[in-house]
């Protein structure tokens, strides 16, 4: 199934006092190099990774004094409940991205799923995205809100989104985005992060280690193993701050969904049978669901499309 989306929601002028979210961004230092999923590597010594830096502020365990202004935002939560007709917003998630001299695009991608019962702390992130793109886990998928909120104007650092499906281009959001925030369904529609600022010097790599903190005169600085690679005012790094919700249409739809848990044997019994209708002779199991083979033939038959007009991702140059 191709995924589509509405457009997400334009916000303007989202935080009266922009001095908040500075206290926060200093006291929330330092900021370490993005990995993960799109960019595992982690040999402390390579320099591997672009000045993509980030930090949770509220996840499952922790919540950053002050992150509130994010969290309970109600600008947000009543925006989030006119976008999917929806009575139940519950923030979960905060984080931040603050980029600077990476000459290609982020990766392309829809955000990575949740589904009752399983997620990233008990699933391997594969089988969720394919159990994303197979379509027969919709039933249990825990639908996410998403606001992306943006501190500066810098040089590029835009960004591209599909809402009208990964076969149509494109749509920017770029230029005049101090204090806008776009909130909309990032999990069913492509998007990626243009091409950031200051341009010129190519992309700047940095080690796993690297860290970037506010320095004394207000500047910020990338150390690297006690090499200072990269200075500069915050106003010149592109500052994202992320926002994420499950979203529920009534308090009943919640009771109902959140009864309907996802065990691993669920998921190989739900996937077996439709392997089974396609003709298709291999089968997984808690066995073999590490196999590289499996992953392949799996994400070959439940395949995840590739968004037209997308920039290279900065991850695939660093590979290459
Ligand atoms: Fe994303």
């Amino acid at each position: 199934m191709l995924r589509y989306a509405d457009l997400p929601i334009l916000l303007e002028n989202v935080f009266p006092d922009i001095q908040k979210v500075h206290e926060l961004l200093e006291s929330e230092a330092p900021y370490t190099p993005l990995g993960g999923w799109y960019n595992p590597e982690a040999d402390t010594h390579k320099r591997n990774r672009p000045m993509w830096f980030q930090n949770d502020w509220v996840h499952d365990v922790y919540q950053a004094e002050g992150s509130e202004l994010f969290l309970h935002n109600p600008v947000y939560i009543e925006t989030a409940k006119s976008f999917y007709d929806a009575e139940i917003i519950e923030p979960h998630s905060v984080y931040v991205n603050v980029m600077a001299a990476i000459e290609d695009g982020g990766p392309a991608h829809t955000d990575n799923p949740r589904f009752h019962g399983r997620e990233r702390a008990n699933t391997p992130m594969w089988l969720l995205r394919a159990m994303l793109w197979s379509d027969l886990f919709d039933d249990y998928e825990i639908v996410q809100a998403t606001a992306i909120w943006w501190l500066d104007d810098v040089e590029g650092g835009g960004l591209y989104f599909w809402p009208d499906g990964p076969e149509k281009p494109p749509h920017h959001h770029v230029g005049s985005m101090a204090n806008t925030a776009l909130i909309g369904d990032n999990h069913g529609m492509f998007h990626q992060v243009g091409p950031v600022g200051p341009f010129g010097k190519g992309t700047i790599l940095v080690t796993p280690a690297a860290e970037l903190s506010p320095s004394d005169n207000g500047e910020w600085v990338v150390m690297d193993h006690n090499e200072e690679i990269y200075r500069a005012p915050l106003r010149n790094y592109r500052v994202s701050v992320l926002w994420k919700a499950n979203v529920f249409k009534s308090l009943d739809e919640r009771e109902e969904k959140s009864a309907q848990s996802l065990s691993m044997q669920d998921v190989t019994n739900i996937f077996n049978e439709d392997l089974e209708e396609r003709n298709v002779r291999i089968r997984l199991s808690s066995d073999n669901i590490e196999d590289s083979e499996i992953i392949a033939i799996l994400t070959g038959i439940y395949n995840e499309p590739k968004p037209i007009n997308a920039l290279r991702s900065v991850f695939e140059t660093i590979r290459a």
